[in-house]
């Protein structure tokens, strides 16, 4: 057997973890929420979902890879035997988000290479807003399958991107990442700085931070701050397992989890600072929305050509952005593709290289989909059923599985296991992932269920039902079943000699 690849120091592992946590979600879906659920209050209540979930959660997984050394998969087999499909459902359902993520990725650098066309736009919102889909050619129904060849070559390059970084695992993930987490910050404080000074700015800034108390009352708030926690701290995805995987014995996972969450924490209140101090500074407060992409997309277009009256600054202040953006999807992106090429590494004890090629490729094709003219409406359909139904599922799974069926306290004493100014206390911990986090989990599923079926009648989106059945259900049913089909696979390799690891914790 190879040896396993290791981080190179702790600060190499927290970057990562960092890199892998901010990403696409917090430049654009956490200043939409928060506008939506009365800015400051919203601040608060991702902050309790934090502290009462997020952070233990993240805990559990890094701890629990790094005393097995072992990625999703196997991990959850040495929790228990029965639960390896949890794993297996946690790892297929990433592969999911990978094929899509990769075309969010994608897109992000075709506006970055198109970004010269806002110089000629100057106050002209309709262009603006019209670019994305004047390159992307779709049609945001499923309709059409012709794909633009500049959609094509953004799509390789991303995933060329995407390889190059992962190509060694953790010893090449530690070089860029030493890149991709302080160049958004740079270039995000840059954006601050012009949006900031521009009059207006103070409105949008008083969206962002004044609470609202009425905001408490929606249900929805709870709903939509616990979903972002999860999401934003790539927890229930297979990435942070592997990431755990690769710590030495010294590493503090206590504190480091809490580094991690706050700087998570932080880059996003700083996105939602240039985003709300631009939008107030271009009059355009009332066109935030929650929806990711179309405020990426085409709202904040309109934003960067109304910046000043000079084309050419507002083209460079529009590649800032689309740069900004690639720096902080790319260790996302790549994050994700690392826990599902780990996962299956060591479950089969393959080569992660071949693995990490496989998976590329894999992907890489899949992902042709959602860039055909139909792609926006796919993904808008792969996107809700990945993340409002498998991810929460999941995560119901894991903390079952670990704080019911296993010994919490063995978990905890990995997680303090050099703890030395902060130790996470038991009560705090057993709270959390035996009760508070399946119980708000649960809660989320329902409520998402109810909003399915209660209010919209079983239809999302508006998308014909064939379209949801196969993009939707179809892949939560192979998601959720991929562990018993992987058994099949299994109970073939070992007529063949192979032999399945036994997973053990073992106390030294
Ligand atoms: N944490 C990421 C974000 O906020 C979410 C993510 C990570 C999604 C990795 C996919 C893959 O954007």
């Amino acid at each position: 057997m190879e040896k396993r690849g290791q981080w190179s120091s702790r600060f190499i592992f927290i970057l990562a973890a960092i890199g892998s946590a901010v990403g696409l979600g917090n430049a654009w879906r956490f200043p939409g929420l928060a506008a939506k659920h009365g800015g400051g209050t919203f601040l608060v209540v991702y902050l309790f979902a934090m502290l009462a979930m997020g952070i233990p959660l993240l805990m559990m997984e890094i701890s629990i890879a790094r005393k097995f050394r072992k990625g999703a998969i196997e991990s959850m087999r040495g929790i228990g035997k029965r639960w390896e499909p949890v794993g297996w459902a946690a790892t297929s359902n990433a592969f999911v988000i990978v094929c899509y993520y990769s075309v969010v990725f994608a897109w992000v650098i075709l506006m970055f290479i198109n970004s010269w066309q806002f110089a000629g736009m100057t106050g002209n919102n309709e262009a603006a807003s019209g670019l994305f889909f004047e390159l992307t050619q779709t049609t945001g129904a499923i309709e059409g399958s012709s794909i633009p060849g500049i959609v094509m070559l953004c799509l390789m390059i991303a995933w060329g991107l995407i390889f190059f970084c992962i190509r060694n695992g953790a010893s090449s993930v530690g070089k860029v990442v030493k890149f991709t987490v302080f160049a958004p910050v740079v270039l995000l404080v840059i954006m601050a700085v012009k949006g900031c000074t521009m009059p207006g700015a103070m409105e949008g800034l008083k969206i962002l931070f004044v609470p609202d108390a009425s905001a408490f009352s929606d249900p929805s708030l709870w709903v939509d701050a616990i979903g972002q926690v999860f999401y934003s701290l790539s927890i229930m995805m297979a990435i942070m397992f592997a990431y755990g995987s690769y710590l030495g014995d010294d590493a503090d996972v206590a504190l480091d989890a809490v580094i991690i969450a706050f700087s998570d924490m932080a880059i996003s209140v700083l996105s939602g600072i240039v985003m709300f101090s631009t939008m107030g500074g271009t009059n355009m407060l009332d066109k935030v929305t929650d929806s990711g992409i179309a405020t990426a997309f085409i709202v904040y277009p309109q934003a960067i050509v109304n910046l000043t009256d000079i084309g050419w600054f507002n083209a460079v202040f529009g590649a800032i952005f689309y740069l900004m953006l690639i720096t902080l999807a790319i260790d996302s992106a790549f994050s994700i593709v690392e826990g599902v090429s780990a996962a299956i590494a060591d479950k089969f004890h393959l080569k992660p290289k071949t693995v990490t090629i496989a998976v590329c490729a894999i992907s890489g094709v899949i992902s042709m989909v959602f860039i055909t003219q139909a792609g926006l409406a796919w993904l808008d359909i792969v996107d809700n059923w990945t993340n409002q139904i498998n991810l929460i599922v999941i995560g119901v799974l894991e903390c079952i599985a670990i704080g019911w069926t296993f010994n919490l306290r063995k978990v905890l004493n990995e997680v303090n296991k050099n703890a030395k100014r902060f130790k996470a206390p038991y009560w705090w911990f057993a709270a959390s992932i035996k009760f508070i986090a399946p119980v708000m989990l649960t809660g989320l599923f329902v409520w998402n269920m109810v909003v399915l079926f209660g209010q919209n009648g079983g239809s999302y989106g508006g998308y014909p039902i064939w379209a949801q059945v196969t993009a939707g259900w179809v892949v939560s049913a192979l998601v959720f079943l991929s562990g018993f089909i992987a058994k099949i696979i299994v109970s073939k390799k070992k007529k063949k000699g192979y032999v399945e690891d036994e997973v053990v914790w073992e106390e030294k």
